[in-house]
């Protein structure tokens, strides 16, 4: 990508446009020397306007500093930007969502998020970090929280509301009492978990699909060996191209993937063309 690249957007059932690739900024350096700034104030430059983070991260201080300085030295402006964040799973009784929003646009000095989601569908103990234990886990009542969320969309704190991690079974439940339906599922997605049957249930329904960890996070407690696929690896050098190019293709020819929120290198990933046979 580069800063003459047209990202594409996706509209949301709530009307936004959302720009089709974003960057991720989970399990970054947050310290104050952070080299968060830099990165983002570089992504920035070369085309990105789509950033993703999330409570839990504790990266939504330093890319909100790296935020507020692109806007003051003109780099971008508020409304070129699309900025998502995600409810802690500790945060899901309803009378803490809409405090919980308000701390995270404290930490990224923005008045409204445009999209902010519901982490995960499972609900659990104050102060619980990641990875949960199994006795840190509470009962879900995904009908409150979402009321809440909710008010955060009709207050305007929120321009879309959403979740994450969540299955056709739960979105279902989810729906039959939305008033406003989620507006995006975020989930992992990748070659190896292409994740047909959400896809298609989220389709018909109006949801939109995003991904996470698109290179399917290589050497995380969670993450796959996508990058090091056979499959993907013959494609790769049959088409001189890297795993990476590989595995984020679909963005570029495949829209039913939707965006990809990744922390990948930024350039050279997309543009280039893959046929099937
Ligand atoms: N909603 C959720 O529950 C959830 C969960 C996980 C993640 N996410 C979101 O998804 C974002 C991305 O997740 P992720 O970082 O796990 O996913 P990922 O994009 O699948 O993996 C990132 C890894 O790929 C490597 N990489 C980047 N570019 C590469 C390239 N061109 N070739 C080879 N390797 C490359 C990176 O290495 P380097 O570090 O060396 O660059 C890093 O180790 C997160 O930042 C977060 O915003 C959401």
């Amino acid at each position: 990508m580069n800063s003459s690249t047209e990202v594409p957007s996706f509209k949301l059932n709530s009307g936004t446009l959302m720009p089709a690739i974003g960057l991720g900024v989970a399990n970054a350096d947050n310290s104050p020397d952070s080299k968060i700034t830099a990165a983002v104030l570089h992504a920035i430059e070369v085309g990105y306007s789509h950033f993703d983070t999330a409570s839990i991260y504790g990266t939504e201080c330093v890319l909100g500093d790296a935020l507020f300085k692109a806007i003051s030295m003109g780099v971008t402006s508020r409304q070129d930007l699309f900025i998502t964040s995600k409810l802690w799973s500790d945060s899901h009784d309803p009378e803490n969502v809409v405090s919980a929003l308000q701390q995270t646009l404290t930490n990224l000095k923005l008045d409204y998020l445009d999209l902010y989601l519901i982490h995960s569908p499972m609900k659990l103990k104050k102060g619980t970090r990641q990875p949960a234990k199994a006795e840190d886990v509470l009962p879900s009542d995904i009908k409150g929280t979402w009321s809440a969320m909710e008010t955060c969309f009709e207050r305007g704190l929120a321009k879309s509301i959403g979740v994450s991690n969540f299955t056709v079974k739960e979105l279902a439940q989810l729906l039959a009492h939305a008033r406003v339906p989620p507006a995006v599922n975020q989930v992992e997605m990748h070659p190896l978990w292409q994740q047909k049957k959400l896809r298609k249930f989220c389709n018909g329904v109006g949801i939109h699909v995003t991904a996470w960890s698109p290179l399917g996070a290589p050497g995380t407690y969670y993450g796959t060996d996508a990058l090091t696929n056979p499959v993907i690896k013959s494609i790769s050098s049959k088409h001189n191209k890297s795993p990476a190019q590989v595995e984020m293709h679909p963005v570029w020819q495949q829209k039913k993937l939707r965006k990809f929120c990744n922390g990948v290198g930024i350039h050279g990933l997309y543009r280039w063309e893959l046929r099937s046979k």
